[in-house]
């Protein structure tokens, strides 16, 4: 079995009005997985991505990264290590050009100009945007805008990549587009999907989170051809 890089052992979570939104989640990725993390409104995805970057600190369990483990002392390493792609372009796309906003990330860590000028162009050549740099977001369409978002994250030349249902609000189109540009991406990544037929084309492996916790792991198409599994946990 390849290297593990993710891992995530007994991780729970509480949001301070009380309400538990993780009970209990164990979950190894390896290297070059591609996995869907499907799971319900509700079922704790987005709040679990959100740990794995330390936005928010979970109460109980563990999370290693490439082998790091995740404390408040190495929260900017390990977010070299992981690229979390969110969920609404607008949260990730700030600047007045779309080479500001790739470039952004590896500047905060202070690397020179000249090598951010590389980077920002083979992220977006990468994702398809090459000779966007002078573009402003604002203007992109929401496909193009979910494509610079990766970028902002393949500049940081992260190991591995989360994404949070990065074809929600596209059409077919531009759904098919962003599956073909993750597999063209050598990161492994972690893909929270509600778009089945991205998990099928596009993962190698499928989880499925219910409040709270794992319920189900397995070869893609195996689970998602498991219509009472599905139904089971609300995804069909
Ligand atoms: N900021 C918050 N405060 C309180 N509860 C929250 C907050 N964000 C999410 N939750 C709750 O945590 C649970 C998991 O939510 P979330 O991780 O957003 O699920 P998913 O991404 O799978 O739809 C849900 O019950 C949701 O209502
Ligand atoms: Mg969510």
């Amino acid at each position: 079995m390849a290297d593990a890089v993710i891992e995530i052992q007994g991780l729970e979570f509480a949001y301070p009005d009380g309400r538990k939104a993780l009970l209990g989640v164990d979950l190894t990725v390896h290297t070059g997985e591609r996995v869907a993390l499907l799971g319900a409104n509700g079922a704790g995805k987005s709040t679990l991505l959100l740990q794995l970057i330390g936005i928010l600190k979970s109460q109980k369990g563990s999370i290693r990264v490439c082998g790091l483990e995740l404390t408040r002392k190495n929260v900017r390493d390990l977010r070299r290590k992981l690229g979390l792609v969110f969920q609404i372009p607008d949260d990730q796309l700030f600047c007045t050009s779309l080479y500001d906003d790739v470039a952004f990330g590896p500047r905060n860590l202070g690397v020179p100009e000249k090598e951010v000028t590389s980077r920002v162009q083979k992220a977006l050549r990468d994702v398809g945007l090459a000779g966007f740099e002078d573009r402003m977001a604002f203007h992109l369409s929401p496909g193009e805008k979910k494509r610079a978002s990766i970028a902002t994250v393949l500049s940081m030349n992260a190991e591995c990549l989360a994404l949070d249902e990065p074809t929600s609000m596209l059409d077919p189109r531009a759904r098919r587009e962003i599956g073909e540009l993750l597999k063209s991406l050598s990161q492994t990544q972690l893909i929270v999907t509600h778009d089945l037929d991205l998990a099928r084309n596009a993962c190698t492996r499928a989880v499925i989170m219910d409040a709270g916790r794992v319920v189900a792991d397995g070869v893609v198409a195996e689970l998602l051809d498991d219509k009472a599994l599905l139904e089971r946990h609300g995804l069909a």
